[in-house]
């Protein structure tokens, strides 16, 4: 399977408040599923989309050849965006999507390590150029590191006790399929958890993921990036999909739209700077009942977007 269903397309589209003559930028490509919408919009606009993922790239040279005037792909890590875009001689944009996470097919294509359905060498890299893999960080991680990878970017309750028991297991032999550290996982968790609905696996993996590919890290450098490229006007829509980034998000989108807190002395005589910011949304935007049916991955889905005045 190749298909990716986009979450909250309806939402972003309306958020992006789309100028058919813009410039607009997919920070995270994947099988474009919010890219043809944007393209849809745009008559002399252009749409640069980028994913650090070169299959994700390749797949992609299907919708170029539908839209060449209009669409440009460049794979690399968003985190260079303004970079690679200020060498196209673009300095400002109007609107940039970012959506987190894994697509669908690099979590279906089971070769990619990202899945604990299957068995399959311990991979997980977005970015096939990139040294570390999720075999690396599981073989040479403390229990500390361990377990806070997976306390921190996975909310798992037994993350301690699955650190304690990789470190012992790797004391055989090295820990190198999904398939292992699967078996792993399932021999520390109370049977009340292993009834749950949920493959047990779940929140380790997904852990794991986000640590093998420094997602946390990109996310803070990218969001960065974004809003150093919205032109007046310009909005920043991002969707996350677990705890830990949505309260980076909007803890950041904060720092942008609020006057900064306590200051004293002379700081305090200084009128404040006023924020260059707004948030679109005060709310979180969560789908909808219907889509989380229709696609389950929507479930922890949420949106929000800002904009420079
Ligand atoms: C959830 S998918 C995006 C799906 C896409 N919106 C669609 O509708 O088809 C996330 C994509 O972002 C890419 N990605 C994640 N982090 C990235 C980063 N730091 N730089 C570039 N691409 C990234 C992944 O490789 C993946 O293809």
């Amino acid at each position: 399977m190749d298909e990716h269903t986009p979450v909250l397309l309806h939402e972003i589209i309306a958020g992006l408040n789309i100028r058919p003559t813009g410039t607009f930028v997919d920070l995270t490509f994947g099988r474009g599923g919010h890219a043809k919408e944007i393209l849809k919009s745009l008559t002399s606009g252009h749409l640069f989309a980028f994913d650090r993922d070169i299959t994700a790239i390749a797949a992609g040279q299907v919708l170029v050849a539908n839209y060449p005037a209009s669409l440009t792909l460049i794979h690399d890590n968003f985190t260079q965006a303004a970079i690679r875009l200020m060498e196209l001689g673009i300095h400002q944009v109007d609107g940039i999507v970012m959506d987190l996470g894994v697509s669908s097919p690099q979590f279906d294509d089971y070769t990619r390590g990202f899945s604990y359905r299957e068995d399959a060498p311990l991979d997980m890299r977005m970015d096939q150029r990139q040294r570390l893999t999720a075999e690396i960080i599981v073989n040479t991680a403390d229990i500390a590191t361990l377990s806070h990878i997976f306390r921190e970017y996975g909310d798992e309750p037994q993350a301690f006790q699955i650190a304690k028991a990789i470190v012992k297991a790797r004391t055989l032999g090295p820990i190198t399929t999904t398939g292992q550290l699967v078996t792993i996982i399932k021999s520390v968790k109370p049977q009340k958890e292993l009834k749950k609905k949920g493959h047990p696996a779940k929140q380790a993996f997904q852990a794991l993921r986000i640590a093998t590919n420094d997602e946390m890290v990109n996310l803070e450098q990218g969001l960065k990036v974004a809003t150093s490229l919205l032109a007046p006007l310009g909005r920043l829509a991002v969707i996350t999909f677990h705890s830990g980034e949505d309260r980076l998000v909007k803890n950041y989108f904060k720092s942008l739209t609020t006057t900064s807190g306590s200051r004293y002395g002379i700081e305090a005589m200084i009128k404040p700077e006023e924020p260059k910011f707004t948030l679109y949304n005060r709310q979180v935007i969560l789908p909808t009942a219907q889509e989380i049916i229709d696609n389950h991955r929507a479930s922890s889905a949420k949106l929000r977007i800002i904009q420079r005045k």
